[in-house]
């Protein structure tokens, strides 16, 4: 029988991959479906892990308070060794642009397994931003054998890299299979930490949802940030919730600055069921994440990234998402206009959906069922 090992170790790999997890484990007479963690994250990673209900079958733990890149990399490349050495799969199966990803795609390789990339063919052409994601998702694709692009737009990145075509599945991306799943939960009950949470925020005023963690935006960016929302929390009666990222990077900057400011609520990591009840209940976003900005469209939320480019244009161009920057002032002047200016608000505020459709992990095991199927009629011969 084959052997597939799914392998992730952030928050939004755990996110992105847990549809998949759950779709790939139905197929119990095709094949056997593994699960590693890294563990390049742990309390952010486990919060997933236990909402999803998955279990892990191998578990690096390789988090050590603010590590560098080299030594993440080299640690999750050894601990690799031995799991696909007892492991044995046949496909190994990463997810997007972390160090994780990369990481395992190269261990995956010098095994000898096959390598399949989910949310495959991103790119912004500038290995300098995002940074790392950017060239981590180069060299993985370089090493991907089944690439799963989340859109046509990231399909055609990959044949202009010369992929073959029979190599690329259009997928969609699977967090909107983990966001439709999780918005149908959290609208019929909502959790406790949710419940905390109205008790917080005063709702009868806009809410402005913040997230933000990218390594380019470190120092200066993040400064600059802080100092963007402090004016808007003066200038704008809101309220500004920002569950903050537990790298320390992150950490510093933002309690030194906005601690205790009025109208600003710092708090913990969210788990991901009480997150999408906030996306879903918020007025607009304000952040740099990935996810985020793909996930926000979908409830049509209007959406800030604090980036200068994108890997996903998709929502830029349907006028959903605009890019600001650092610029603490086009912060300002973009967050005031959406809060002032409504019929602004109502052209972005439209439902938009260019990710997905919820089918993304369905797709992926349908596409690995049929590469397989002389191997698997075979083996149950
Ligand atoms: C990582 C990924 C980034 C992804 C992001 C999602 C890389 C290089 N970066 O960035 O692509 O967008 O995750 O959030 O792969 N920490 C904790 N607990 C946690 C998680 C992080 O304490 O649960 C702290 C630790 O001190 C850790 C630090 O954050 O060393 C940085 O974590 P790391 O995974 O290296 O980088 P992120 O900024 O989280
Ligand atoms: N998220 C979460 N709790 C939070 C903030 C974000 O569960 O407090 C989810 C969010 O819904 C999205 C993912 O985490 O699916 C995005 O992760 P992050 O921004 O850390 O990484 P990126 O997507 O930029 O790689």
């Amino acid at each position: 029988m084959k052997k597939v090992l799914i392998v992730f170790g952030t928050r939004p790999e755990a996110i992105k991959m847990a549809p998949v997890v759950k779709e790939l484990q139905k197929k119990t007479k095709l094949w056997k479906t593994e699960v590693c963690l890294t563990g390049q994250h742990r309390q952010m990673l486990d919060q997933v892990m236990e909402f999803f209900e998955i279990e892990a079958d191998y578990d690096l733990n390789v988090m050590k308070s603010n590590q560098s890149l080299y030594e993440l990399s080299a640690n999750i490349l050894v601990g690799m060794k031995e799991v696909l050495e007892q492991s044995k799969p046949d496909l190994v199966l990463v997810h997007g642009d972390t160090t994780t990803s990369t990481m395992a795609a190269l261990a995956a390789f010098y095994f000898g397994a096959k390598v399949g990339h989910v949310e495959a063919g991103l790119r912004t052409f500038d290995k300098s931003a995002p940074f790392p994601e950017e060239m981590n998702r180069v060299l993985t694709g370089r090493l991907t054998d089944y690439h799963f692009a989340p859109t046509d737009r990231a399909a055609q990145n990959l044949n202009e890299e010369k992929v073959s075509p029979e190599a690329i599945l259009i997928t969609g991306n699977t967090v909107i299979d983990a966001l439709l799943f999780s918005v149908e939960k959290v609208r019929a009950k909502k959790s406790q930490r949710a419940a905390e949470i109205e008790k917080l925020v005063n709702f009868s005023k806009p809410l402005i949802l913040v997230t933000g963690h990218r390594r380019e935006n470190f120092g200066e960016g993040f400064l600059n940030i802080c100092r963007a929302l402090l004016n808007i929390s003066r200038k704008a009666d809101v309220e500004i919730v920002y569950p903050v990222h537990l790298n320390p990077n992150v950490q510093k900057p933002v309690n030194e600055l906005l601690a205790g400011q009025a109208g600003i609520h710092l708090i913990e990591p969210l788990d991901y069921e009480t997150f999408v009840w906030l996306l879903d209940q918020c007025y607009l976003v304000v952040t740099d994440s990935g996810g985020v900005q793909e996930e926000a469209p979908s409830l049509g939320k209007p959406v800030l990234v604090m980036r200068d480019k994108t890997e996903r244009p998709e929502a830029v161009e349907a006028g959903t998402v605009i890019l600001v920057g650092t610029d603490p002032q086009k912060i300002e002047t973009e967050t005031l206009r959406l809060i002032e200016d409504k019929a602004w608000y109502e052209k972005m505020s439209h439902l938009h959906n260019p990710y997905g459709d919820g089918k993304a992990a369905g797709r992926i095991s349908a596409f690995l069922e049929k590469k397989w199927a002389v191997d698997v009629q075979y083996e149950t011969m």
